[in-house]
């Protein structure tokens, strides 16, 4: 017969008792201690914490939202759940410094400020996410080019940005492991959209990468989880108190996601138009604007600019001169993608089967588009078989802008899908989504 007395056990079996008081204390209500939430995150970590149970705790936490101050403690913990990042070594000759979204439709911010950054003499290392809901997710989005790996051991992380400026990689088991893990199951449980759920998560990570600065950009309109201002606020009061608690020189901005920001939703696309971008191919306004300011106020938190006037024309140079477009091809290759990805991205995008416009069924200028059911749309037509992985080719590009004008049977947008079928579906949801009036 096996020996169960307590010596014969391991020491890091989690106490099944002390867990389910945990959940019970959340569900009642209750805030917890620091130790509960290194206990919580550590057994997250360890997998030793059940899906049930995290699913369960999640809920808890939904429904009896956590305070400020547990937000707070919550994310020290979650970014002590794995390694962390710590810059004193590397001698670098620049500020340590970042961006995260709270999330939101065609927005390849990421893809453009982190090289934008780099080549003003920034070191950016992003630790990003998968797509939560309607949002499309960094990590998805580059997965669409060939080799890429997002989840390289800490060290190359460090590595990397160290030697080229920049890395955009996501949450593993051994980096933020707990949010990589509390990331999913929200997804999997109707508790995305909890704000104090939302700050730990984007600020672990945050915490992890050891930075000098950061701008959150707080996403509001239809395609993102606030839909105004108003809305947003509570958000921001709860980013900007755990940052402050976590001692992180930190700015929050509103942005605005009444449409998406690039003209497109879904993975491939969205980085065919980061290349535009970064190349000059392609600039509009609204992106163009939204990569500048962001940037701008990480040149001026790093000290790399004294003011906006000049951060924004450090920033234009960069992108003038070619060497933001460089960084990121130096980051594609040192994480495994093709070296000539910038100068040859349709060669290496996979392309989707049926790729054809959607046109408008009578004249009049765009009123509304509701990004929420496109993102829903991109996201559910794409899902592979556990829904948990994307065929990166599905996705809607040249998408039209608000206030636009248009006579019938002009482009709307064009659909990135498999086969016909996929095709009928998603003109249809962006007829709907699309109000002309
Ligand atoms: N980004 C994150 O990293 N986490 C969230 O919960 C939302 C946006």
């Amino acid at each position: 017969m096996a020996d169960l007395t307590p010596t014969s056990m391991s020491m890091n079996t989690m106490d099944d008792a002390r867990a389910v008081q945990i959940i019970r204390s959340k569900r009642d209500g209750l805030e917890l201690s620091a130790d509960d939430y290194r206990f919580l995150t550590t057994h997250i970590a360890d997998r030793q914490l059940t899906d049930a149970q995290l699913g369960a705790w999640l809920m808890a936490a939904y429904c009896q939202p956590l305070s400020m101050h547990e937000s707070a403690v919550l994310t020290r913990a979650m970014a002590a759940s794995g390694w962390q990042c710590d810059w004193r070594g590397f001698d670098l000759p620049g500020p340590v410094l970042d961006k995260h979204s709270t999330g939101g439709l065609g927005d390849i911010i990421s893809f453009l400020l982190a090289p934008m950054v780099a080549a003003c003499g920034g070191f950016v290392p992003m630790i990003s996410g998968r797509s939560l809901e309607h949002t499309g997710g960094t990590i998805d989005k580059l997965e669409s080019i060939p080799g890429y790996n997002p989840f390289p051991s800490p060290e190359r992380f460090q590595q990397v940005v160290a030697d080229h400026g920049l890395a955009i990689v996501g949450q593993t088991a051994q980096m933020v492991p707990a949010d990589q893990r509390l990331y999913a199951i929200r997804g999997q449980t109707a508790t995305v959209d909890s704000l104090p759920l939302i700050a730990a998560s984007i600020l672990s990570k945050k915490v992890t990468e050891d930075l000098d600065g950061l701008v959150i950009d707080l996403k509001v309109g239809s395609g993102a989880f606030m839909q105004n201002q108003a809305e947003g606020q509570p958000l921001m009061d709860m980013l900007d108190g755990v940052a402050s608690a976590c001692e992180l020189n930190c700015r929050i901005m509103f942005t605005d996601m009444h449409q998406p920001l690039a003209n497109c939703v879904g993975d491939s696309v969205e980085v065919r138009e980061a290349v535009r971008y970064l190349t000059g191919e392609r600039r509009t306004g609204r992106l163009h604007q939204t990569a500048l300011a962001l940037s701008a106020e990480l040149l001026l938190l790093g000290g790399i600019a004294d003011n906006a006037d000049s951060a924004r024309e450090k920033l234009q140079a960069a992108l003038d001169s070619g060497k933001a477009a460089e960084c990121f091809q130096t980051m594609v290759a040192a994480l495994g993608g093709p070296a000539d990805f910038v100068d040859m991205p349709d060669h290496h995008l996979q392309q989707a089967a049926v790729i054809r416009p959607v046109e408008a069924s009578h004249s009049g200028s765009v009123n509304s588009i509701d990004g929420r059911s496109l993102g829903h749309a991109v996201h559910h037509t794409a899902a592979v078989q556990d829904s948990r992985s994307f065929d990166h080719r599905v996705g809607i590009a040249e998408l039209c802008e608000l206030q636009q004008r248009f006579d019938s049977g002009q482009p709307l947008a064009v659909v990135h899908a498999r086969n016909e079928i996929e095709y009928q579906y998603l003109a249809g949801v962006i007829k709907q989504a699309i109000k002309i009036t």
